[in-house]
């Protein structure tokens, strides 16, 4: 039995596309017929553990085959000092890694701020997807820049907070995190941020170790499906029908997953 496969999702900058991007990649495998664990350490807010929610009650009024992972939201330790906080949510996450330790796939959400949960989620990560905004304030996140040129000052908090959890990861277990920047809510026209938020980005990545993949766009549909428990990949059991738009959206996500680095014997069944 191998290991399962761990994808997390994560950026201190809030409302990138995590959840999102996190629920359709969860939909995806299991609808591969792989068993997934999902975990929401950003419990507080909620997003995913709402998600996962909304499309057991779909499930349940419209008998749709709506496949679900098994959920687990760990929210932050209520103890008085940081010691025991930080002793208490490793111990819970410890418990539910064991509990999914036969599972395929974990794939754990994370806040759009610095947490000791979401530190500690990262430390896990085989993959770690990042979405960003097209823009120099979700970029900030990642590094500074120079304002009159855009060369490169520094890796900023995300990057370093990174960083430091491919050494935490390393020292556990030996093992290494893939990082990969996405894209998200790009517009389809031309601008001159986009040209050089494109090249900045390729300029980090090689710095500071990413991948680049494509991203996706600005898509409406994004929001109505949250409400419904719905992602792209249910549009067909949903009866509802594909625009242009949504074809073009899923092919975004396809290539998001073939951006993972699947170990061998989980590239076959899928
Ligand atoms: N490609 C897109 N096009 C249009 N809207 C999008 C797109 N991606 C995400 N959204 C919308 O942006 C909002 C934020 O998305 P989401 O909740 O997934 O971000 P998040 O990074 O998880 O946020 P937080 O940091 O608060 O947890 C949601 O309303 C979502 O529907
Ligand atoms: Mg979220």
């Amino acid at each position: 039995m191998n290991n399962p496969y761990i994808v997390v999702f994560g950026n201190e900058k809030g409302g990138t596309g995590k959840s999102t991007a996190a629920m359709h990649v969860i939909t995806y495998l299991l609808r591969q017929g792989f068993n997934v664990g999902t975990i929401d350490v950003d419990a507080r807010q909620g997003t995913l553990s709402r998600y996962v929610e909304n499309r057991r009650a779909r499930q349940k009024n419209t008998g749709e085959n709506l496949p679900l992972p098994e959920h687990r939201p760990i929210f932050r330790s209520q103890a008085s000092t940081v010691i025991d906080a930080e002793q208490e949510e490793k111990e819970k996450m410890t418990e539910v890694m064991t509990e999914f330790k036969n599972y395929d796939f974990i794939v754990i959400d994370t806040p759009g701020s610095d947490t000791h949960l979401s530190r500690l989620a990262h430390s896990y990560a085989d993959t770690l997807i990042t979405p960003l905004n097209d823009s120099f304030i979700d970029l900030d996140m990642l590094v500074r820049v120079k304002p009159d040129d855009l060369n490169i000052i520094r890796p900023s908090t995300y990057s370093e907070m990174v960083w430091e959890q491919k050494k935490n990861r390393a020292i556990r277990d030996g093992g290494s995190i893939d990082w990969i920047v996405m894209r998200n809510r790009l517009s389809n026209l031309y601008s001159r941020n986009k040209e050089e938020m494109e090249k900045v980005l390729s300029a980090l990545s090689k710095r500071i170790g990413f991948r680049l993949v494509s991203g996706f766009g600005e898509r409406v549909i994004f929001r109505e499906l949250f409400l419904n428990g719905l992602t792209l990949f249910d549009m067909s059991e949903s009866k509802s029908s594909l625009s242009l738009s949504h074809v073009a959206a899923k092919k975004e996500l396809k290539d998001l997953i073939n951006a993972i680095n699947l170990p061998e014997e989980m590239k076959k069944a899928s």
